[in-house]
């Protein structure tokens, strides 16, 4: 969602809020702005609407530059007031107090009115200007920029994470976040703060990660934090292990390419120090999951998007293999309808940034449905909103994901989940050496299987040229090839436009099969396994109704070629496991080459933010 940088340094800071916003973009825009406080403490402002270029494009051409030593920067994804200049941020109160925003202020139609009659004239229709007339309405009576930040937050009800400065106090940032992600970054020649640690990283590697409620004040050499109850907080330094080329594209077109490719390592990376040769390591949870693996009756899996197709996955798996029950909800339903959370409940939350609001309200929901019920966050990002309050965290490693469509995050979570289904089924005596050791070799074969696999790339680059001028495609499968389906269809909506539906294929002929002629594409996805018979029923029910079909196989499934219906062997011999994860890759290649067919923005679809941190 919106992208928060901001620093107090020795040096000119604008080009690192320049960098810093390039380097948030990914996680949605619709338009940027800076500030920057002058020698004369004035405030120095730029906002643009589209892409940090256009804001760039715009500083150039300012006859008078912005230059300072303290400044916040902002990317925009639009939630209340159309995207413009005027709503872009950073917003000012009466030339004293500039703020930048990401979360939602509910009821700022209740503030906004109150400051209306207090004298404050709005000049956008965000939420956030609210925030930065209270603080200014607060400074009257308070001695300090923190303490008139302390009092207004109190009059706030939603999510923030905030920077503010203020002309009257032109050596500090206050930051403070509540419901939405904010660190600081602690600098040779400054100190900063930003929504997301790859704002900072040309800068610095340590971060510190502030807590619910917490408020900091960043001097250029100093570091206060004042916890919610208003006690000084000492709060770790971590030193982050993201090498700031790993945001970087590289020789890659982009960050989606780049992230398809970077499978195969990031699959080696999830594996690392979590397996011996032949079995999944004790500890590969935490010392204290054995304890909690071995007294849970079923799991609960609660996602979005991408990571709820995951969790669709490990769903099939963990009833099929482990025999243990597991459900899987999207969070924005399971967070809004009375679920039943049985003790001896595992809670897994999958996430890729650990930040998605809904998801977080779903495990926050759960808590407080069943205290005793033990929460898992599978999660991509180590310092999150959702690692730091389950009891349990098991971090995917697969290094930055920069391109909104989720790739390598959606292949590591499967890794992690068929650790989790090994480490479980062990415990609980459902799983038994030769079964752990099966999945075990298996997975370890998997990065040499997907380096196969990504050499198909120039035959599926030909297949994306049939979908130039399509309006819609239908993908099937059956088993854990549903999910992968829905993957698939997510993949090509997300970013090539395409309006995209999957559907289990036994269910065609219940509804969707009314669709198909020979404008409607179907995409089929055919392991060799106990369902493949039924599968290439289906679609023989599909090709009688005219369809251009495009059928990726196991090369031992052996489908019969007809007409209009190609056929795409993958690889042979792919076992539960491994089958869903080496499919996911055609289906990626073939969305991306779609998308660049078809001339969209594929690292930053429209309308689509990287990480959904508001409701
Ligand atoms: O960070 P999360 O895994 O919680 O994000 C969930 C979804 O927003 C995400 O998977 C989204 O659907 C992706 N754009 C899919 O490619």
């Amino acid at each position: 969602m919106c992208g928060i940088v901001g620093g107090v340094t020795s040096k000119n800071i604008t080009p690192l809020l320049l960098e810093g916003l390039n380097r948030l973009e990914y996680r949605g825009y619709d338009s940027s702005g800076l500030i920057v406080l002058s020698n004369k403490n004035t405030f120095n402002r730029a906002r643009s609407v589209g892409k940090v270029a256009n804001l760039e494009k715009k500083l150039k051409s300012r006859s008078k530059k912005i230059n300072g030593n303290i400044g916040i920067a902002h990317t925009r994804w639009a939630t209340h007031g159309e995207p413009s200049s005027l709503n872009a941020h950073p917003h000012i109160s009466k030339n004293s107090v500039s703020v930048v925003h990401n979360g939602i202020i509910e009821n700022y139609i209740e503030l906004k009115n109150n400051q209306i009659k207090q004298g404050y004239k709005f000049e956008s229709e965000t939420d956030t200007e609210v925030i930065a007339h209270a603080i200014d309405f607060e400074m009257k009576s308070c001695e300090t920029l923190i303490a008139s930040v302390q009092k207004a937050v109190m009059s706030f009800e939603g999510s923030y994470g905030l920077g503010i400065i203020s002309s009257n106090f032109p050596d500090r940032i206050i930051a403070t976040r509540k419901g939405s992600p904010l660190l600081i970054g602690i600098g040779e020649n400054g100190n900063y703060i930003a929504s997301d640690q790859i704002a900072l990283l040309s800068e610095t590697k340590k971060f510190i990660f502030l807590e619910e409620g917490d408020i900091a004040e960043i001097e250029i050499n100093k570091v206060t934090i004042i916890d919610i109850d208003g006690n000084l907080a000492k709060r770790p330094i971590v030193i982050s292990k993201i090498k700031a080329d790993q945001s970087d594209k590289g020789n890659y077109s982009h960050f989606m390419q780049k992230e398809i490719f970077e499978q195969p390592q990031a699959i080696r990376d999830t594996l690392e120090s979590r397996i011996t040769n032949d079995s999944v390591i004790s500890s590969a949870f935490g010392y204290e999951a054995e304890g909690i693996f071995k007294s849970i009756k079923q799991l609960q899996i609660v996602a979005c998007g991408s990571s709820f197709n995951a969790g669709l996955v490990a769903k099939y798996w963990i009833e099929d293999i482990a025999k243990i029950q597991c459900s899987v909800e999207i969070a924005s339903e399971y967070r809004y309808r009375n679920p039943i959370l049985q003790n001896n409940t595992l809670f897994v939350t999958l996430s890729q940034s650990g930040e998605t609001a809904d998801t977080l309200e779903a495990l926050k929901v759960a808590k407080k449905i069943n205290s005793k019920v033990k929460s898992l966050c599978i999660s991509n990002s180590a310092e999150s909103s959702l690692t730091r309050l389950s009891d349990l965290t098991f971090l995917t490693h697969a290094g930055p994901e920069i391109g909104v469509a989720s790739t390598k995050a959606f292949t590591t979570q499967l890794v992690s989940l068929a650790l989790l289904l090994c480490s479980i089924g062990k415990l609980q005596k459902k799983i038994d050496i030769k079964q752990e050791k099966e999945i075990v070799i298996g997975l370890k074969k998997l990065p040499g299987l997907l380096n196969e696999t990504l050499l198909q790339e120039s035959l599926i680059k030909k297949l994306a040229s049939r979908f130039k001028d399509n309006t819609s495609t239908l993908f099937l499968g059956r088993g854990t090839m549903h999910a992968i389906a829905m993957e698939g269809a997510l993949k090509l909506k997300e970013i090539s436009y395409i309006h995209a539906e999957a559907y289990p294929a036994g269910e065609l002929k219940h509804g969707p099969i009314a669709l198909i002629d020979k404008n409607m594409p179907v995409i089929a996805i055919a392991p060799n396994d106990e369902l493949l018979e039924k599968l290439k029923s289906n679609l023989h029910e599909v090709k009688s109704r005219g369809s251009q079909m495009i059928v990726f196989e196991d090369e031992d499934s052996k489908v019969q070629p007809m007409e209009s219906m190609l056929v795409v062997p993958i690889i042979s011999n792919l076992g539960r496991i491994s089958a869903p994860i080496i499919f996911t890759i055609p289906l990626q290649l073939l969305s991306y080459h779609v998308a660049l067919i078809r001339g969209t923005d594929v690292d930053k679809p429209r309308n689509l933010a990287k990480s959904v941190t508001v409701e």
